[in-house]
């Protein structure tokens, strides 16, 4: 049986990984309705995931015992200067969800759930990928902000994007 303080802080991460699957919707939309295609494949795809890293907390916390529990996921923001700011958006919000698993990670150890613990640093490693891949597509796209031939190649290589799951089996 988990803890009430960890059940509770993976069902806030349950909704934090939706939400995060919303925003990258509402980028993915954004990006397809202004003609780029590949990157609106590769925010549609970064968006499956989240649902991924989501459903195999929801997973967890039953497989622990408890039960999840279910809030409002709000609204994202819906509207974007550009594929720039966009990017930008995407590693402030992976540092930001590097905080909140960081929390978890702390929690764990603070409540000596060694389990709780080995399970939530999948996800501590997974955002080391996630902020540097982040990271790394802004610094391509703000190189190719005057270089529109650039973009568009750029544009090309996320379009090839696919999806896997992360857990191996078909969630998200
Ligand atoms: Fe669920 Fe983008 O990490």
């Amino acid at each position: 049986m988990i803890k009430e303080s960890i059940a509770k802080a993976l069902s806030e991460q349950v909704n934090a990984e939706y939400y995060s699957a919303y925003l990258y919707l509402a980028m993915s939309a954004h990006a397809d309705r202004a003609g780029y295609k590949g990157i609106a494949n590769w925010l549609f795809v970064q968006a499956r995931e989240e649902t991924a890293h989501g459903t195999h907390l929801y997973q967890y916390i039953l497989e622990r015992g408890a039960s999840p529990v279910f809030k409002d996921i709000k609204a994202p923001e819906l509207s974007f200067s550009g594929v720039t700011e966009i990017f930008e958006k995407v590693l402030a919000h992976e540092r930001y969800v590097t905080g909140l698993i960081n929390k978890i990670a702390g929690l764990a150890q603070e409540e000596q759930d060694h389990a709780g613990y080995n399970f939530i640093m999948w996800y501590v490693n997974e955002q080391v990928e996630e902020e540097a891949t982040a990271d790394e597509l802004l610094t391509k796209i703000r190189m190719a902000e005057n270089y529109p031939g650039l973009l568009f190649t750029i544009d090309a290589e996320l379009g090839n994007r696919t999806f896997v799951d992360p857990f191996g089996g078909t969630a998200g």
